[in-house]
C-alpha cells in the first residue's frame, strides 16, 4: 500500500516529536520514501541529522533554503508528494493552517500541496480542549483536512486526558486508509472472529487455537475500504483493529450464535472467521473438579448450534463467507461445507501447511465460490488475503446490484 509512495512528515515542535522517528522508519520499512520537514521549534526536541539520515533524504526547515539543482523546494515536493502527514501538529501549527498564515517552509508547503493532509495532533488535554484549538479543528475539517488522535494518555505535562499522539500503528492505518478505494461504502458487514471458550467448571475451560488474527484482519480491511464493520468476536489477545469498529466480545459459541443472530437481520455480508466450537460439555460443573476422587474424568460434550448453518437458513439476501479449515481432503471438504451451510464463498486452508493456520500472520488460502470457481493463493499475510476475499466480495455485491443470476438466493 505504501510501497514508492512519497510522503511529507511534517513536525512541529512537540515533546512527541521524537516520536515521528519512529514513525518515519515504519513508514520507509513499508516502502514509502518520506521527505521530512521540520519547523524551528521541532528542531529544539529533535536534530534534522536524525531524519536526513533515517529517511536518506535531506530534510527541510528553513522557508530560504537553498536546494540548488535539487528538485525539492516547497512547490515542488508539495507536488509529488502522495501524501502529507504532520505528526505531532501543536496547537500553534494547527492555528496557523486554520487562519492562512503561511511563515515557514512547513505552514506554506500544506498551504500549496493539493494532496490529501493528514493531522496527527498531540498537545496537553486543556489546550486540546480549548475553543481556539477546537475551532480551528474544524475549520480545517471543513476544508478537508484529515485527522488522527490525539489519543486519551499520560501526557508529558504530567496530567492524564486527551492529547497525546496516536501511535504510529494508528497514524500509517490512517494513512493507508487515505490511499484505499472505498468500494464497501454502503455495506453493513459482520465479521466473527477468534476461538469460543466453552466452561468445564469454575476454573477451566475448553477452547482451541485460534488467535483472531484472520477475522481482525478481514474487519480492518472492510473498514478500511469504506464498510460499517461490527466484530464479533471470541476471547483475544490481540489490540482492536481500529478504534472505530464496534466489538462485541463473547465467550461461548451459544453467545457467539445470539449476536451473531441479532446482528444478521441489518448487515449485508457476513464474514464468518471465528472457530466456532462443535460441542460443548453437556453440564457445567458449580465446583471445581477435584482429582482426589478419580483416576479419569470422563466429559460429556453436546453439540453447540452451527451458526454459520442457520445464518445460511435464515438467509435472504445477504453475502455469506464461511471459513473451512482442515487437516485432510481440504477442497472435498470445503465444497460439502459450501453447499450445505448455503454460502456464497467459502475460504478453505489446510492448517498443517506451514504458514497457514492459527497464531501465525499469514495465510494459504484457496477461495470457493458457489458457481464453483476457485481461486488459489500463494503464501501472504492475513491483511493480503483479506484484502483478495473481499475482491471476492465486491464482485458478488456487484453481481447483486446488477440483478444478475447466481447460485445462491438474493
Ligand atoms: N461454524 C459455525 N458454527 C459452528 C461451527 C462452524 O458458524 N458451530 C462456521 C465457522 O465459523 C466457519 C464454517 O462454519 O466459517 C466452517 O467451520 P469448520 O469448523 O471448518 O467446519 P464445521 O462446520 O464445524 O464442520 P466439521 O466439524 O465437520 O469440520
Amino acid at each position: 500500500m505504501l510501497k514508492n509512495r512519497e510522503i511529507i512528515l511534517g513536525v512541529s515542535g512537540g515533546i512527541a516529536a521524537y516520536k515521528s522517528v519512529e514513525l518515519l522508519r515504519e513508514l520507509t520499512k513499508r516502502g514509502a520514501n518520506v521527505h521530512v520537514v521540520m519547523t524551528k521549534n521541532a528542531q529544539q526536541f529533535i536534530t534534522p541529522l536524525t531524519f536526513q539520515t533515517l529517511s536518506g533524504n535531506p530534510v527541510l526547515c528553513d522557508m530560504f533554503q537553498l536546494l540548488m539543482g535539487s528538485k525539492i523546494g516547497h512547490v515542488t515536493l508539495a507536488d509529488i508528494a502522495d501524501l502529507m502527514v504532520i505528526a505531532p501538529a501543536t496547537a500553534n501549527i494547527l492555528g496557523k493552517i486554520a487562519n492562512g498564515i503561511a511563515d515557514d517552509f512547513l505552514t506554506t508547503m500544506v498551504m500549496a500541496t493539493t494532496v490529501p493532509v493528514l493531522f496527527a495532533p498531540s498537545m496537553n488535554v486543556n489546550m486540546w480542549e480549548s475553543s481556539f484549538v477546537q475551532n480551528n479543528v474544524e475549520k480545517l475539517k471543513a476544508h478537508g483536512y484529515q485527522f488522527i488522535g490525539p489519543i486519551e494518555g499520560d501526557l508529558a505535562c504530567g496530567s492524564v486526558g486527551k492529547g497525546k499522539l496516536a501511535d504510529n500503528e494508528e497514524i500509517i492505518e490512517k494513512i493507508e486508509d487515505i490511499f484505499t478505494q472505498k468500494d464497501f461504502q454502503g455495506q453493513r458487514v459482520l465479521v466473527t472472529a477468534g476461538p469460543t471458550l466453552e466452561p468445564i467448571d469454575p476454573v477451566r475451560s475448553i477452547t482451541n487455537r485460534s488467535t483472531g488474527r484472520m477475522g481482525f484482519a478481514m474487519a480492518r480491511m472492510a473498514r478500511r475500504r469504506g464498510a460499517e464493520v461490527t466484530l464479533l468476536t471470541g476471547p483475544h489477545y490481540l489490540s482492536l483493529p481500529r478504534r472505530d469498529i464496534p466489538q462485541i466480545v463473547v465467550n461461548s459459541a451459544r453467545e457467539m450464535h445470539d449476536a451473531a443472530m441479532h446482528y444478521f437481520e441489518d448487515c449485508h455480508i457476513v464474514i464468518m472467521a471465528a472457530a466456532v466450537a462443535d460441542f460443548r460439555p453437556k453440564a457445567i460443573l458449580e465446583q471445581k473438579i477435584t482429582k482426589r476422587k478419580n483416576e479419569t474424568h470422563i466429559l460429556e460434550m453436546e453439540k453447540n448450534p452451527d451458526i454459520l448453518k442457520e445464518l445460511g437458513e435464515k438467509k435472504k439476501n445477504q453475502i455469506l463467507v464461511g471459513f473451512a479449515a482442515e487437516t485432510s481432503e481440504l477442497m472435498e471438504k470445503a465444497e460439502v461445507k459450501l453447499k450445505e451451510k448455503n454460502l456464497d464463498l467459502i475460504v478453505a486452508n489446510d492448517v498443517t501447511e506451514p504458514g497457514a493456520g492459527f497464531g501465525v500472520d499469514t495465510n494459504i488460502v484457496k477461495i470457493l465460490d458457489a458457481l464453483g470457481k476457485v481461486k488459489k493463493l500463494p503464501l501472504l499475510s492475513k491483511d493480503e488475503v483479506a484484502d483478495i476475499i473481499l475482491d471476492q466480495v465486491v464482485k458478488l455485491v456487484k453481481m447483486k446490484e446488477k440483478g444478475r443470476p447466481w447460485p445462491r438466493n438474493w
